[in-house]
């Protein structure tokens, strides 16, 4: 029983900034017959931290197991191989995934596969600090080997490898032949490109997911109208930097807006799209948004600070006057228009008047919902280079005001809607109480309401009633 190493994570290939031209998988996905016998009806566990480019990863890798005959289950303590898809973006999820690394350590004996897999592994540190570590994880892959799994799990079960690490740290592939086995049946993630390519100064992300690679147009547009034939009622457009789509593809590509416009007009109840970045959304995108009814009018616009030197130093290539114009644009031409976006606090050396411009900037945008941050260092990014003069406490100091600033204008917003009607996508029962349905505005608020469950799935008419910072309360509206 010995190691099989294929490759460690190699930072200096991961920096590389030119795209290396993939191959397009296509042939048919099989799995080798043994493996599927001896997978059979044994059950397959995977958390899954992160965004939900790491989501459609546990998607494709359940459709994979679930294709060999496993059973996927919540209850690691029945499975045969145990999968923690990992997230790299701030130090907390990493902290995160260490503490279930540990969880699972019970699981040794019991079964047969302990992998870590996602963006920790393309850190060279973290793959030595879990090689040395947790000997009961037998197999550590990065983020391009999730179509190669089956192989994996073959060297470990049928060909007794000890422990398998496979972190290629590059790859321009694009796997159009996976299984997929999607965790909700009304609402969709289609990766339209993979990687990104804009290296912000404090993001982890060009580093662990590889440079923009899109997918041609009619894999993307067969997809979406399979999933509209399967009932979908929500497609959301997923990539880093969905804005940038074909931009690396040869003449005759589309662009994102012409994608966008081609998507829409399959007939999908609602499409969505994220992440965008300012820096690539052209008018033509925000002309398809406003023509076509069904693409929602609430757009995912990561601001990240609203102060020019510190928008500099963290490479976005916009100012605040720019971001601004942009905002003012999209309202002028999307009527009803809802924005949400990023925030980070604390970036190196950040005084308290380069974050006071942030406030200033979240009082011009009046966010619908915002996701704020502290700044965390990501090992070899430029930003984790430099030294930093503010205390953590300051940061936190900071934090709390931009979440009661934010807040004010979330609350705002909500109350803005009571005693109006809208369109809820029907998500399920709420957590606390099964006669009590959720779902979700077009403008991505959730809404609890007493209803049947032949809801579930369906877009129905709701009258807000009430209204929380984080919630809304409605009944069902009949015309
Ligand atoms: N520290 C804090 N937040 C970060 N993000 C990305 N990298 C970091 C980091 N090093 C945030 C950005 C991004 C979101 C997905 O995560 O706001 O838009
Ligand atoms: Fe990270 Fe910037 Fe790329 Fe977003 S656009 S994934 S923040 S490098």
């Amino acid at each position: 029983m010995k190691d099989l190493i294929i490759s460690t994570p190699c930072l200096e290939d991961a920096r590389k900034k030119s795209a290396n031209q993939g191959i397009i998988f296509r042939d048919a996905f099989q799995i080798d017959n043994n493996l599927s016998n001896y997978l059979k009806s044994k059950y397959f566990y995977i958390r899954t931290f992160g965004c939900q480019a790491n989501v459609r990863d546990s998607e494709i890798m359940a459709g994979m197991l679930t294709m060999a005959g496993m059973i996927q289950t919540d209850d690691y303590q029945k499975a045969a191989i145990c999968i923690i898809n990992t997230c790299a973006v701030r130090e907390n999820a990493v902290d995160k995934m260490y503490g279930e690394i540990g969880t699972l350590k019970s699981m040794a004996k019991k079964s047969d596969v302990l992998a870590v897999c996602g963006c920790v592994c393309e850190q060279p540190s973290a793959v030595e600090k879990i090689r040395s570590t947790y000997p009961h994880i037998n197999l550590i892959f990065g983020t391009h080997e999730v179509p190669l799994l089956m192989n994996y799990l073959k060297q470990i079960i049928l060909d007794k490898y000890k422990r398998v690490i496979s972190i290629k740290s590059q790859g321009g592939d694009v796997f159009e032949n996976l299984p997929s086995k999607r965790t909700n049946p009304y609402k969709a993630f289609v990766n339209i490109m993979y990687g990104c390519n804009k290296f912000c100064t404090y993001c982890i992300v060009p580093y662990t997911r590889g440079r923009e690679r899109s997918r041609l147009a009619k894999d993307i547009l067969d997809e979406c109208q399979e999933l509209i034939d399967s009932g979908y009622q929500e497609i959301t457009l997923l990539g880093q930097n969905v804005n940038a789509y074909g931009k690396d593809l040869k003449k005759g590509g589309l662009t994102f807006a012409q994608l966008l416009e081609e998507v829409a007009k399959l007939g999908i109840p609602r499409l969505r799209f994220t992440t965008s970045h300012p820096w690539d959304f052209s008018k033509d995108i925000i002309e398809v948004i406003a023509k076509y009814p069904n693409i929602m009018k609430s757009i995912h616009l990561p601001v990240q600070s609203g102060n020019d030197e510190i928008l500099k130093s963290m490479g976005r290539r916009y100012n605040s006057t720019q971001y601004k114009k942009l905002v003012d644009e999209m309202k002028k031409m999307i009527p009803n228009l809802t924005l949400s976006t990023d925030i980070i606090v604390g970036f190196p050396n950040e005084t308290y008047e380069q974050f006071l411009d942030t406030l200033k900037m979240v009082d011009y945008v009046q966010y619908d919902s915002a996701f704020t941050f502290i700044y965390s260092p990501r090992q070899g990014t430029p930003a984790a280079k430099k030294n930093d003069d503010v205390s953590l406490q300051e940061k936190h100091r900071r934090f709390n005001e931009l979440v009661k600033t934010c807040e004010k204008y979330i609350s705002a917003s909500s109350s803005k809607m009571v005693g109006h009607v809208y369109d809820v996508l029907v998500d399920g029962p709420s957590k606390n109480n099964p006669n009590i349905l959720s779902g979700y505005t077009e403008s991505n608020k959730i809404v609890h309401f007493a209803g049947d469950q032949s809801l579930i799935g369906k877009i129905v008419k709701i009258k807000i009633i009430e209204s929380h910072t984080y919630s809304l309360i409605g009944e069902l509206y009949n015309e």
